[in-house]
């Protein structure tokens, strides 16, 4: 191996950047060529790339987004999308690739992978955390600390004006962010697609609140929540029309800002062991973390495997609403 191609692909996450500076400098390094590919697999697709050396990704491990850009590619999920991008792999000379993004991105990587026998390490990125295999993804951290930031703050105008807030925290199907911001911001309730929504549940919680004297209080709800945040709001005001409710939806702004030192920490770990995994003949594998140790796991486990919540989490965080 002596050209490696790297890209991100999927939704952008903080520490992205500290990922690429990691795989390119691994490269220099090692006494390798790095090829940055811009707007992820559609990059490949459309021969937008060029060589990275040291010095290219100087000043970038503090900043979020990602300076190759990223795009959800739909021509990557058609073999002749595919067939073309190996084209121009083939034509650039690269040996090897580097994909740095979420679900989408590694099932893609991994059929890339099948069809032309190409060595592809990927890295976990995307402030989902959904990824099995890992038990961090790359800016799962940031959004976290940002969630807990912006309930913080919330739970300054909810208390001044004894409110009950509903905030919607992203994670697509999956409820990290919302179980862990809920419990980091010391939410009254959390709502999470991984356990089953019963309104009856939530209106017991909220009694429970009232009578234990609370006069504000913030439910998290996760993205993926059925009926999602605005029906479920609404439901409660039918039950409670007394109560003074408001609806916040964090949104993109979990995506941004600049990585913890976590993500950065995590981030390089991960972007040298994605080069010398390739050194070492890996392929087909996703770089994680688990206890602390580097792993390699197979893509087909990446992404069939489900990363599943930690019940004890639910159990504290009702505990704590008492
Ligand atoms: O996967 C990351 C994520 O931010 C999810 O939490 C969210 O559901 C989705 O991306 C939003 O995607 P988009 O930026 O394409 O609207």
């Amino acid at each position: 191996i002596r050209k490696i191609g790297l890209l991100t692909s999927g939704g952008d996450a903080p520490g992205m950047n500290a990922a690429i500076r990691a795989v390119v400098r691994a490269c220099a390094y090692h006494g390798l060529t790095a090829v940055g590919i811009e707007q992820g697999y559609q990059g490949l697709i459309d021969n937008q790339m060029y060589e990275m050396g040291a010095r290219d990704v100087k000043n970038i491990i503090h900043r979020g987004g990602t300076i190759l850009k990223t795009v959800r590619c739909k021509g990557f999920y058609e073999a002749a999308g595919r067939a073309q991008a190996y084209q121009y792999f083939v034509q650039n000379q690269l040996d090897a690739l580097v994909v740095i993004g979420g679900d989408g991105t590694f099932t893609g990587a991994m059929l890339f992978a099948e069809e032309f026998g190409v060595p592809i390490v990927g890295l976990p990125g995307t402030i989902d955390n959904d990824i099995f295999g890992t038990d961090t993804t790359i800016g799962y951290d940031t959004a976290l600390n940002t969630v807990v930031d912006a309930i913080d703050k919330i739970r300054d105008t909810a208390t001044s004006h004894n409110r009950l807030f509903f905030v919607e925290v992203m994670g697509r199907d999956s409820g990290f962010l919302a179980l862990n911001g809920g419990i980091g911001a010391g939410a009254q309730d959390i709502l999470i697609p991984e356990e089953h929504f019963d309104l009856n549940k939530l209106f017991a919680s909220l009694d429970r609140g009232y009578q234990a004297g609370k006069s504000s209080s913030i439910i998290v709800v996760a993205e993926g929540e059925e009926g999602g945040v605005y029906e479920i709001a609404k439901r409660v005001r039918e039950h409670y029309p007394n109560y003074d409710l408001r609806v916040t939806v964090l949104g993109h702004l979990q995506r941004g800002g600049a990585p913890s030192c976590a993500d950065r920490v995590l981030a390089s770990r991960l972007g040298v062991a994605a080069v010398e995994g390739l050194l070492a003949g890996q392929s087909a594998v996703m770089a994680g973390m688990r206890d602390g140790r580097i792993v390699f796991v197979p893509f087909s486990d990446a992404v069939k495997k489900e990363h599943v919540i930690d019940n004890e989490l639910i159990r504290i965080s009702d505990i704590l609403a008492i």
